[in-house]
């Protein structure tokens, strides 16, 4: 049988985990070859991913270097990906998001001329600089994608506005759910030792992640000021803060937050003690993307640390709140939460806006219509 070969190209952690549950679907269709390339923009953070979901790359161009600039990722990028790209000859490459290796294997696809699919596609602030750089990767992708995953309907609207033609979108929900109902178990036992020692039953977690560039600096020094007072005044709360690894995140995370009662700034999790971390905090303060998506689902209030999002659903749904950079308006609404019971339960509610768990399946199901493998043209998320 003649096998359509399809790529996938990714670089950062959320990449891999949003690509995982696709990755394995093209491993299970006998009608396809996969061929997955890594380019490494993420190192560790990357592997561990990789070992969870056991997934081996046919090509790693491992480009990560400290302190990298986005000029650096991207040039690296298009050099690597063109060799491979010839001497393997993919019938489409899939890419996912928003990041800079999304971008730039997007173009070097284009360069080859080969048709590009994009998931995760259609997300949207229509602010130029924020999250900077990822609003203006999701639009250069989508120009040049010839078909576009939309996680959901809003997602596919924005699409629409910008005149990609109807029949090129598709709406599967978001990968992101297809992993974590795969990872996340009541009964998972913590390895990390100052994990394993809080008493999640009778003290309030609030979980914490920051890294987005455009928070770095001033932004980024409010949120944590905002997260000492809170853990300062509340004697019931403890702070987990794993630290991305991010130098410029690291420096300001350990001046402000270092050596401080109940604050454990611990190295990036693994995405399986991370996901059930998640579900048993009391809540999330985060600028992440994934954890938007992910935190809903579990029934996790989530401050978010930004000033715009793309992921507009939760916040209608009631469990998200935009609390933006401001350390006093961080502090008060988060403080609300610790101390209104009334408030916390009105944002505790488990919705799941962004995917059934599905949505790879859906994806794969799409490539193969798309290529006259099946004459099953797939039913979209939601309809
Ligand atoms: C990148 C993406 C961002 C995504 C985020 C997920 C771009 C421009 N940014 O941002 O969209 O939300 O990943 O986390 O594509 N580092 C390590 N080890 C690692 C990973 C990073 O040491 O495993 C350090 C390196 O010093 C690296 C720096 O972190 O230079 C920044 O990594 P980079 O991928 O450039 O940016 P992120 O902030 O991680
Ligand atoms: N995550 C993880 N370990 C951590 C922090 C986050 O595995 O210590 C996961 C999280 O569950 C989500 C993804 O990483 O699936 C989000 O990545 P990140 O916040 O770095 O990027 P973004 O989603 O903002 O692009």
């Amino acid at each position: 049988m003649q096998k359509i070969k399809v790529m996938t190209i990714f670089g950062t952690r959320p990449e891999a985990i949003k690509m995982a549950p696709v990755i394995k679907k093209l491993c299970e269709t006998p009608e396809i070859k996969p061929i997955t390339v890594i380019t490494a923009q993420h190192r560790e953070m990357l592997d561990q991913v990789l070992d969870l979901f056991q997934i081996q790359p046919d090509y790693d161009l491992d480009i990560m270097k400290s302190g990298q600039s986005l000029t650096e990722i991207t040039v690296k990028v298009l050099q690597g990906l063109e060799r491979v790209l010839a001497e393997t000859g993919p019938d489409i490459v899939l890419v996912h998001g928003d990041t800079s290796t999304t971008f730039a294997a997007s173009l070097a696809s284009f360069y080859q001329k080969v048709r590009i699919a994009h998931v995760e596609a259609g997300l949207r602030t229509n602010n130029k600089y924020s999250p900077f750089p990822e609003e203006m990767n999701r639009h250069l992708t989508a120009v040049l994608a010839d078909l576009h995953f939309a996680p959901t309907e809003k997602s596919r609207e924005n699409l629409e506005k910008e005149n990609i033609p109807a029949d090129r979108i598709f709406v599967t929900g978001n990968t992101v759910i297809d992993a974590l109902l795969e990872t996340v178990d009541a009964d998972y036992i913590f390895q990390n030792k100052e994990l394993k020692d809080i008493d999640f039953d009778n003290r309030k977690v609030l979980l914490l992640t920051s890294h987005r560039r455009e928070n770095i600096g001033e932004p980024m020094k409010n949120i944590f000021e905002a997260a000492l007072k809170i853990i300062r005044d509340n004697p019931d709360t403890e702070l987990i803060f794993p630290v991305h690894r991010n130098p410029e995140v690291r420096k300001l995370a350990f001046s402000i937050l270092g050596g401080i009662e109940r604050v454990h700034l611990i190295e990036p999790l693994d995405y399986q003690p991370f996901a059930n971390l998640m579900a048993r905090s009391y809540l999330v303060m985060t600028d992440s993307g994934g954890i938007q998506e992910e935190a809903p689902g579990l029934g996790k209030p989530v401050i978010v640390l930004r000033d715009t999002t793309e992921r507009p659903e939760a916040v209608e749904a009631g469990t998200v709140k935009l609390a933006g950079t401001d350390a006093g308006l961080i502090y008060d609404t988060v403080r609300e939460l610790i101390t209104d019971e009334e408030a916390y339960k009105k944002m505790a509610n488990a919705v799941n806006p962004y995917g059934d768990g599905k949505a790879a399946g859906r994806i794969v199901q799409r490539l193969l219509f798309e290529f006259g493998l099946s004459d099953n043209p797939g039913r979209e998320f939601g309809r």
